[in-house]
């Protein structure tokens, strides 16, 4: 498969420089907690939150869904839960890509049954191609209409994360 530089890192750094501004505006004073939903959200979790001037806490959920194809299978396995205590906390979900909003849907029900304060999301993509799920993204970086991405976490069957920049994959 070929790959095509879709997004190049400096643009990514801008926009997460912009989101990261938006959530410390609204979040200013509340400590949220940052929940990443792994592993594809590793980089951009971390340059988020460095660009982030509020305070807050960082956790963890592994939720799988793709094996070695590029369409989801629709079942979500948690492999990986949320450690801190989110009862009456505000959460924001931190998330890669939202394709099906399969996976999105399932976390967000499962923090839900916990009592949060309250959940909003993040996603750095937002894939509008295959969307069966309704789901609510309050802090989108880019949206795309189609094509399978890699790079910047984003993987294709575990290989490609470690590039810096987005690509497509053709
Ligand atoms: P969904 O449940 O269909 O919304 O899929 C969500 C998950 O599938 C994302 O969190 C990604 O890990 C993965 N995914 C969806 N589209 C892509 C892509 O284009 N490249 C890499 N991973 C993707
Ligand atoms: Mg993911």
């Amino acid at each position: 498969m070929k790959r095509e530089l879709l997004i190049p890192r400096i643009t990514i750094l801008d926009r997460v420089k912009e989101l990261a501004r938006q959530i410390s505006s609204d979040y200013a004073e509340r400590e949220p907690i940052l929940i990443g939903v792994l592993k594809g959200v590793v980089f951009f979790f971390s340059d988020l939150v460095m660009e982030m001037t509020i305070p807050s806490k960082i956790d963890f959920i592994r939720a799988a869904s793709y094996g070695s194809e590029t369409s989801s299978s629709g079942t979500i396995k948690f492999t990986k839960d949320v450690e801190l205590p989110i009862r009456a906390k505000p959460l924001i979900i931190i998330e890669d890509i939202v394709d099906t909003g399969l996976t999105l849907k399932q976390i967000v029900k499962r923090l839900e049954s916990r009592d949060p304060e309250s959940i909003k999301v993040c996603a750095l993509i937002d894939k509008l191609e295959r969307r069966d799920e309704e789901v609510v993204i309050d802090y989108c970086g880019f949206q795309i209409q189609e094509g399978f991405l890699v790079g910047y976490g984003l993987d294709h069957d575990e290989q490609y994360r470690y590039l810096p920049d987005i690509y497509v994959l053709r």
